[in-house]
C-alpha cells in the first residue's frame, strides 16, 4: 500500500477539530501525526510530527498567522477557518505562489453547499434579482458567514441586480450589502449551517437552499483537499476549484 498521507489538526478540541480528528482516524489512506489547539507552537508541532498536510479549524483571529506558518514550513494547508479578508486571501496568493504542495482554504467543505453556489451562478444569469438568508448556531463568530459572501460575489459576477427597496424605514431591515445582493444573517440555536438563495422574477420564485444537518458532511470535502494540496501549487481557493472545471 502506498504510503499514507501524515496528517496535524489544529484546533484539535474544537467542534471542527474533533470532526476532522475522527474523519483523519478513519480514513485508510492517512495517517494523524498530531493534535493542535491553542496552547502549542504550531511551526514547532509541524516539525515535530513531520506532518505533510495541516487541517485547520481555528478562530478567525488566529488563522492568517497559521495560513502563513503553514507556507513558511513548507507543508500544505486545508483551511476551513473563516473569516479571512480579500487583502490576506491577496497576500496568501503572493505568499504561496508556485510553492508546493498548495495551500487550500475554502469557506465551506460541504460538497453540497459549493454545488448550491455553482448552481445560483447559472441561475443568476437568467434571474438577476436575488437574496440570500443564512442561518447558523449562535457561537458563529463571522457574520455573513463566509459562504454567503462567496455565494454573494460569485452571483455578482453574473448580472445580479439590486432592488432598490421602496418605503423601507429601517434600510437594515433590507439586510447587509455583499457585492450588492442582500444577505440576511440569522443566528439561533437548534440550527447548525443552511443558506437559502432566492432569486424572484416575474411571476415566480426559485430557492435553492443548503443544509447542513451535522459536522460530519463537511468531512468529504476536507479529505479531498488533504489528497489534492499534495498534488497542487499555491493557493487554491474555494472547495469548487477542486470540484468543478467549469
Ligand atoms: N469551512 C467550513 O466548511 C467550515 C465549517 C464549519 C465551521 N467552519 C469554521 O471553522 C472554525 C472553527 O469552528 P468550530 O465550530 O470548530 O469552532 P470551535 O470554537 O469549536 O473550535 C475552535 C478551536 O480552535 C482552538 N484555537 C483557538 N485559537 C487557536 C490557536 N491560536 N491555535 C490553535 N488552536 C486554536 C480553540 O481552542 C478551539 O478548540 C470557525 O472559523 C468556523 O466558522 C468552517
Amino acid at each position: 500500500m502506498a504510503d499514507k498521507i501524515l496528517v496535524l489538526v489544529n484546533g484539535a478540541r474544537g467542534k471542527m477539530g474533533k470532526e476532522s480528528v475522527r474523519a483523519v482516524r478513519e480514513a485508510e489512506d492517512m495517517e494523524l501525526v498530531a493534535e493542535t489547539d491553542v496552547e502549542d507552537v504550531l511551526a514547532d508541532a509541524i516539525r515535530d510530527s513531520g506532518a505533510q498536510v495541516v487541517v485547520d479549524f481555528t478562530t478567525p483571529h488566529c488563522a492568517f498567522q497559521n495560513a502563513l506558518t503553514i507556507v513558511e514550513t513548507g507543508v500544505g494547508g486545508v483551511i476551513g477557518t473563516t473569516g479571512f479578508t480579500p487583502d490576506q486571501i491577496d497576500e496568501l496568493e503572493i505568499k504561496c505562489a508556485g510553492k508546493h504542495p498548495g495551500l487550500l482554504i475554502a469557506p465551506n467543505f460541504a460538497i453540497g453547499a459549493v454545488l448550491m453556489m455553482h448552481c445560483a451562478r447559472i441561475i443568476a444569469r437568467h434571474m438577476p434579482d436575488v437574496e440570500i438568508i443564512e442561518l447558523h448556531h449562535p457561537a458563529k463568530l463571522d457574520a455573513p458567514s463566509g459562504t454567503a459572501i462567496k455565494t454573494a460575489e460569485l452571483i455578482a459576477q453574473s448580472q445580479a441586480r439590486t432592488i432598490v427597496p421602496r418605503g423601507t424605514s429601517e434600510p437594515a431591515a433590507r439586510g447587509d450589502r455583499f457585492h450588492g445582493i442582500p444577505v440576511h444573517s440569522v443566528r439561533l440555536p437548534g440550527l447548525l449551517a443552511h443558506q437559502s438563495i432566492i432569486f424572484g422574477a416575474e411571476g415566480q420564485t426559485l430557492t435553492v437552499r443548503h443544509d447542513s444537518i451535522n459536522r460530519s458532511c463537511f468531512m468529504p470535502g476536507v479529505l479531498l483537499g488533504i489528497r489534492e494540496v499534495l498534488h497542487r501549487k499555491g493557493l487554491i481557493y474555494g472547495l469548487e476549484s477542486l470540484l468543478l472545471t467549469e
